[in-house]
């Protein structure tokens, strides 16, 4: 998948905001991600889920920074993230959550970010969580 120059720089303008806060950004994701869709939780079932507890915060932290690291590599996503599609692949997590997971990501940047967050920005931040996606779960 590619990116056009304006859709890399809506990618790349939400993350600068982002990357500052990773933990707190991370957790409300997951928060979401767990209260909307409650079967997504028996993957974490030796995590304490409560509101911004210390596991969403760290856990929530290493989701975004390898989204991050995904942003900082957009012309070659699938090689970035290939030892943790393999790590995805081991624990066996179905392909359809991190379809959620993005609209968590995309509800909870858009919360922060309100006038940053606008439509053309919020499409191109859902088609690079699919290329994320894609990356991820390509085994
Ligand atoms: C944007 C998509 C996702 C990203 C960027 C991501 C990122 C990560 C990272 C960085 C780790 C830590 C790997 C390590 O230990 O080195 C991880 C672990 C894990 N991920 Fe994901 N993940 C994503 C989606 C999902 C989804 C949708 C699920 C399931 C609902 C999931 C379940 C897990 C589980 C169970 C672990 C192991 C947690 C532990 O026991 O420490 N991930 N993920």
């Amino acid at each position: 998948m590619s990116f056009s120059v304006s859709e890399k720089a809506a990618i790349v303008s939400i993350w600068k905001k982002a990357s500052g806060d990773t933990e707190t950004l991370g957790a409300e994701a997951l928060e979401r991600l767990f209260l909307s869709f409650p079967q997504t939780k028996t993957y974490f079932s030796r995590f304490d889920l409560s509101h911004n507890s210390a596991d969403l915060r760290t856990h929530g932290g290493k989701v975004l920074n390898a989204i991050g690291d995904a942003v900082n590599h957009l012309d070659n996503i699938n090689k970035t993230l290939a030892p943790l599609r393999d790590i995805h692949a081991k624990l066996n997590v179905d392909p359809g959550n991190f379809v959620l997971l993005n609209h968590a990501i995309q509800i909870t940047l858009a919360s922060h970010f309100p006038n940053d967050f606008t439509a053309p920005v919020q499409a191109a931040w859902s088609k690079f969580l699919a290329a994320v996606t894609t990356a991820l779960t390509a085994k």
